[in-house]
């Protein structure tokens, strides 16, 4: 697929090498696209990698991820341009009590906008695999096809992909990820996460 990364940093960075691994070909929309953090990045990739403006990026994607800070969510979705149609990936968070998949779904209008990628440290992102589980990373959305095709970029990339629903259901999610982190991170710091137990895929077959 043609994946567009809005942002290069921990979780841009780190699925964009995932993908291009994969054999994707990954377009990083970028405020500086020529720079040395960038060309570093883009030599560590591979030729499945490329750097471009978030408005050329965002042209390139089939799937356009957001992986910017929650502030820079409508700068970046106004310099996009049209999204219609395309399946808008929100990684994003935002910490002023505001909802920061509330705001992508308000601005990216028309897009298919999934919620995902989000619920984990992007330690976890780098290498899912614990012993012998992987991270579970939860997910939403409205559009069930693009969920779909979401679901799957994620599992190809090693995680176990779980469906929440819709927004409202992704909004419980996240406050109890919220206490989660707050009361395990002095303990375990950064580099763990949540696995969900099915107990049919526990069952000998
Ligand atoms: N880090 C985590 O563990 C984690 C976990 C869950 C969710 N998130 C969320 O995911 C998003 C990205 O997090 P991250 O850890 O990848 O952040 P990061 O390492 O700081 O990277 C953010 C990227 O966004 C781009 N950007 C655009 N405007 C920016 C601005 N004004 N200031 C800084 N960077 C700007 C930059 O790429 P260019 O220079 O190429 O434009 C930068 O590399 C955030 O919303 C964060 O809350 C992070």
């Amino acid at each position: 697929m043609n994946i567009a990364i809005i942002g290069s940093g921990h979780i841009g960075g780190t699925l964009g090498k995932i993908w291009a691994a994969q054999g994707h070909l990954v377009t990083f929309g970028s405020r500086d696209p020529q720079s040395e953090r960038m060309r570093t990045l883009l030599e560590s990739i591979g030729p499945n990698a490329a750097a471009a403006s978030v408005k050329e990026a965002a042209a390139f994607g089939n799937i356009v991820v957001l992986a910017v800070p929650g502030t820079e969510i409508e700068r970046v979705l106004e310099e996009a341009g049209d999204l219609k149609r395309k399946i808008v990936v929100n990684a994003t968070i935002l910490f002023d009590g505001r909802s920061a998949d509330a705001e992508v779904r308000r601005i990216a209008n028309g897009a298919r906008v999934v919620r995902a990628f989000h619920t984990s440290m992007w330690e976890a992102l780098a290498n899912p695999l614990f012993g012998v589980a992987n991270a579970t990373l939860f997910m939403s959305g409205e559009d069930e096809e693009a969920k779909q095709i979401v679901l799957r970029l994620g599992e190809e990339a090693g995680f176990d992909m779980v469906d929440v629903g819709g927004p409202e259901a992704m909004a419980e999610i996240e406050k109890a990820l919220f206490s989660f982190w707050t009361a395990l991170s002095p303990q375990f710091g950064r580099d763990y996460a949540i696995r969900v137990l099915r107990r049919e895929e526990s069952q000998p077959s």
